[in-house]
Order: C-alpha cells, then sequence, then structure tokens
C-alpha cells in the first residue's frame, strides 16, 4: 500500500480519455484500489480517480463520513467505481462548489446535473447500480470527468466563482492544501 503522487492540472496524463478495465478481481487492480484509497486518505479527498496517479484507466474512488475539506457536504458510500456510465436523471443542473487534488489551493462554482443515475463495477466485478442527488451526484460527475481527460475548471462558466481556497473559504482548515 503506498500513497501515490497526484499529478497536477497541466500534467498532459490528465487530459486523456482512460481506457476500460478489461478485467476484474485481479492482485493488479486490488492493489491499484489500494493505492487509491491510501492517497484519497492521506490527501483528505472526498474522491480520486486513477488518472490523477497517472494511471490510464476507468478507475474511480469516492466517499466519506465526514470530510474536513467539504464541512457541510452530507456522507457519501464508500465507492469503487470501474468503468462507470452516467445518465442525468431530468434536466436539473445546479450549482457547487468544487475542489480537486490536481487543482490545489483553489475552489470553483461548476454547475452539475442535481440527479444522476449510474452504473458501473467495483473491483470484484459486483455490478452497481445507483441513483444519486446533491452532493453525491456531483462527486460522482466530478471524479468520472477526470476519466474523460475535463478538469473541474473547463467546466466554470462564471468566473468570479473561482478563487484561492484561503481567500474564499478562511475558516476551512489552512493545513488543507486544497
Ligand atoms: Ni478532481
Amino acid at each position: 500500500m503506498t500513497v501515490r503522487e497526484i499529478l497536477k492540472m497541466g500534467d498532459p496524463r490528465l487530459l486523456r480519455v482512460a481506457q476500460p478495465v478489461a478485467e476484474f478481481n485481479t492482485p493488479e487492480l486490488h492493489a491499484l484500489v489500494h493505492d487509491m484509497f491510501d492517497t484519497m486518505h492521506a490527501a483528505n479527498g472526498a474522491g480520486l480517480a486513477a488518472p490523477q496517479i497517472g494511471v490510464d484507466l476507468q478507475v474511480v474512488i469516492f466517499g466519506f463520513k465526514s470530510n474536513t475539506r467539504y464541512p457541510d457536504a452530507p456522507q457519501v458510500p464508500e465507492t469503487v467505481l470501474i468503468n462507470p456510465v452516467l445518465t442525468p436523471v431530468g434536466e436539473a443542473m445546479e450549482d457547487g462548489w468544487e475542489g480537486c487534488l490536481s487543482v490545489p489551493g483553489l475552489r470553483g462554482v461548476v454547475p452539475r446535473h442535481a440527479r444522476l443515475h449510474y452504473e458501473g463495477f467495483d473491483q470484484f466485478g459486483n455490478r452497481i447500480v445507483r441513483d444519486a442527488e446533491e452532493f453525491h451526484a456531483r462527486v460522482v460527475q466530478h471524479e468520472v470527468d477526470h476519466l474523460l481527460g475535463i478538469l473541474y475548471p473547463m467546466r466554470i462558466r462564471d468566473f468570479s466563482k473561482f478563487g484561492y481556497t484561503s481567500v474564499l473559504f478562511p475558516d476551512l482548515d489552512p493545513n488543507e492544501d486544497d
């Protein structure tokens, strides 16, 4: 188990469309998922996508009971989601603040689908089928964007709501680097 280096915006590996996972329940896939959880927890992240540690595969993880980087966020179930397919439910979009471990020190308001149906597999190959809304839906859309080579600043429409976390949210723990 290893805390891996998180790539930062500007690295071309964050802009690739990730490859689907072909084989489940392998030692390599389990090792990747372990490393991703170690890396996400070390950074107090709400989610992490394999491309953020330079791995070109459709694997994301997310979830927490409470998170110091998003103290007002409701709980999201701890999830490993592989080869995901997202389907928006309804037309409603919702604005909300996002940060990203690959874009440290900044936050921005991003419009996302308010309600979402998503499907995929866990690391054992078990099928995952869920409906999500609010922060859960936002986290899934943010992480799956990483698999498409999209970072949240590319989704910002109102750049007056994009800035340094330390200025926008001075009450957040200054030891959090995002
Ligand atoms: Ni991110």
